[in-house]
């Protein structure tokens, strides 16, 4: 049996089992599975080589808190080096890598956003931000970071700079600036909006959303946000992240299986998953 999984603490929500095992069996992969494993923080080494040499895993996913944890005990690829977190892990050659980027790209290709040369606008400087600048920018986009704690944004930057030698094309701005500047994609990377504080917003009341504006909202919990019901209300168009989260998951399953991954089936599965979890 080949095994993989997801480790996190807690993970009892994580949707990513049914994605992946939905997958195997749309491809007829009977020799593989995908399995929960709660890792706590604390004892994140020994939890992935207990995985490893006892359980018979062949690779994890990581979700929170555990992405940046998990660092020390692989070997990084350039990508999740300049991200500073791994989704990803192979254990036959010790590698961790950061798919989100790849799911947020393919995604936004997928539903033909094009980004070279356009003005993005990124809200938030967390996790999920420095995926996404990092994306935007290797991408050629010009990107706008605007977030609430404005010096947490700075720092991204600068780790940004230091670690990916981006060194031009992403600025950190405030939300009247930004707008300003007429961007033609908001992407936010927040977790305001999230179930179950699902009334809120992270743009702020009062400022116009500009328009034609696409919405990219990282949340896929509820589908569909706050956010993007402002988007839709202000004659621009909403994209919801469960995409960018089968996407991610897509990478992995090629990069393990070495198969190409049936986008359409982990998507259904995804969307049925959040749906019993309501
Ligand atoms: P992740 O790794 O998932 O991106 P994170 O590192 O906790 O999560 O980052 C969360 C982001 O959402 C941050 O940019 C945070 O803003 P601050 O840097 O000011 O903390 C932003 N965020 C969270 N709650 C927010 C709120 N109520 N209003 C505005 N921004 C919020």
């Amino acid at each position: 049996m080949n095994k993989v999984g997801i480790i996190g603490w807690p993970v009892t929500h994580s949707i990513s089992p049914a994605m992946h095992n939905a997958a195997y069996a749309a491809l007829g992969l009977t020799d593989w599975s995908y399995e929960l494993a709660p890792v706590p923080p604390d004892i994140v080494g020994k939890g992935l080589r207990i995985l490893r040499d006892e359980g018979g895993f062949i690779g994890v996913n990581v979700t929170v808190p555990l992405k940046e944890a998990v660092m020390p005990h692989v070997r990084p690829d350039e990508r999740a080096r300049a991200i500073g977190a791994v989704n990803t892990i192979d254990f036959r050659n010790g590698s961790g890598t950061n798919t989100d980027v790849i799911g947020f790209i393919d995604d936004l290709r997928a539903h033909d956003v094009s980004v070279p040369g356009a003005t993005v606008m990124v809200l938030g400087a967390g996790g999920a931000a420095r995926a996404a600048v990092y994306g935007l920018a290797k991408a050629g986009a010009r990107v706008i970071v605007v977030n609430r704690t404005m010096q947490k944004a700075q720092v991204m930057l600068a780790d940004l700079a230091l670690s990916a030698g981006i060194f031009t094309g992403v600025e950190v701005k405030t939300l009247d600036e930004a707008v300003e500047m007429s961007p033609s994609l908001v992407v936010n990377c927040t977790s305001v909006g999230m179930w179950p504080k699902v009334d809120e917003s992270p743009w702020i009341e009062g400022i116009p959303l500009p328009a034609g504006i696409v919405v990219y909202d990282m949340v896929y919990r509820p589908e569909v946000t706050r956010l993007m019901q402002q988007a839709e209300a202000a004659g621009g168009r909403a994209i919801g992240g469960l995409g960018m989260l089968v996407r991610q998951g897509a990478a992995a399953f090629t990069l393990w299986t070495g198969r190409e991954a049936p986008v359409e089936v982990m998507l259904t599965a995804g969307r049925e998953a959040l749906a019993a979890r309501l």
